[in-house]
């Protein structure tokens, strides 16, 4: 198969394509990546089945993108590395486990850093028979669907960001059923953090992709905690506005991840949301992220 023989396939009308024709296990030539490249960038989110990849080559494929960064989310989260590569992790949800169901919640990933994830790179290694779709949903579509003065009013924006989850703990225990809802009893849904770990950033709230040079709107309900200069309360009520107008389902694609699918998503114009809805099923996911390489600006 030659390097232009990608076939992408959108899957929704807001974002996300099924990419074909590319083995990741093989070369991966700088004319074959430009092309993935450009469908990441088009469509936000690229899923490619039926990958067969080791470790090593998933952390060469992701490294593509950019500098790895560090495997340890510093708090909320502590995950497990894959032995012997510390630049992946692995988020194992067992069969029988009520505990975190880590991404069960729409976020951008490590917001309160200065410069967060670029794109995270995703390989399911186990896949439960139904359920465990993760949504994808296009924050530039949520900027540009806004009014010219709701637009207006936040381009003078900045909001923080804080590894403390402040406004998230609510919406984390979500799952079909309430017994089978991560419990508050279990411990895990603690954040790990100690207060010298806690992390804040502030970052513009309209930002521009420094590719597309198209603005997105960047607050997220996993991290964001206020508008700076304000009070949380002020804030809140605007807040809870543009999450809920960022999850609209006309701006989100959900997809079956198979055992074997890589996934890439764009994580400086896209949230995501890890279904918590196949309890009694294991899911393995092992994942390696690439930080930007400057601060998010407007
Ligand atoms: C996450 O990284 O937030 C979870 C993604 C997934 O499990 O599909």
């Amino acid at each position: 198969m030659t390097d232009t023989a990608l076939r992408v396939a959108p899957i929704a009308g807001a974002l996300g394509a099924e990419v074909f024709g590319a083995d990741l296990a093989g070369a991966v030539s700088d004319t074959l990546f430009a092309e993935l490249h450009k469908a990441f960038l088009d469509h936000l989110v690229i899923f490619l089945p039926d990958q067969k990849i080791s470790p090593q080559q998933l952390v060469a494929f992701s490294q593509r993108f950019g500098e790895i960064a560090p495997v340890r989310f510093t708090g909320p989260f502590d995950m497990p590395a894959v032995e012997g590569f510390p630049e992946i992790y692995q988020i194992t949800k067992e069969p029988g486990t009520t505990g975190t169901n880590i991404g069960g919640f729409w976020h951008a990933d490590v917001t309160y850093r200065d410069r967060p994830n670029l794109a995270s790179i995703g390989y399911l290694l186990e896949a439960p028979d139904y359920g465990g779709d993760t949504m994808y949903s296009n924050l530039y579509l949520a900027y540009e669907s806004l009014s010219e003065g709701m637009r207006a009013l936040l381009e003078g924006l900045t909001a923080v960001h804080s590894s403390t989850m402040p406004h998230a703990h609510g919406v984390r225990s979500a799952a079909v059923s309430r017994e089978h809802a991560p419990k508050a009893e279990d411990g895990q849904l603690q954040v790990v953090s100690t207060e010298a770990d806690i992390i804040e950033t502030e970052h513009p709230v309209v930002r521009r992709h420094p590719e597309t040079g198209r603005k997105s709107l960047y607050v997220n309900r996993g991290f964001t905690s206020r508008f700076s200069g304000m009070s949380v309360e002020e804030s809140l009520p605007l807040l809870h506005y543009l999450w809920t107008h960022a999850e609209r389902p006309e701006f989100t694609c959900r997809y079956r991840l198979a055992r074997n699918t890589v996934v890439v998503w764009d994580n400086r114009c896209v949230l995501h949301y890890a279904l918590n809805d196949y309890y009694g099923q294991r899911r393995v996911l092992q994942r390696v992220s690439v930080d930007e390489p400057v601060r998010p600006s407007a």
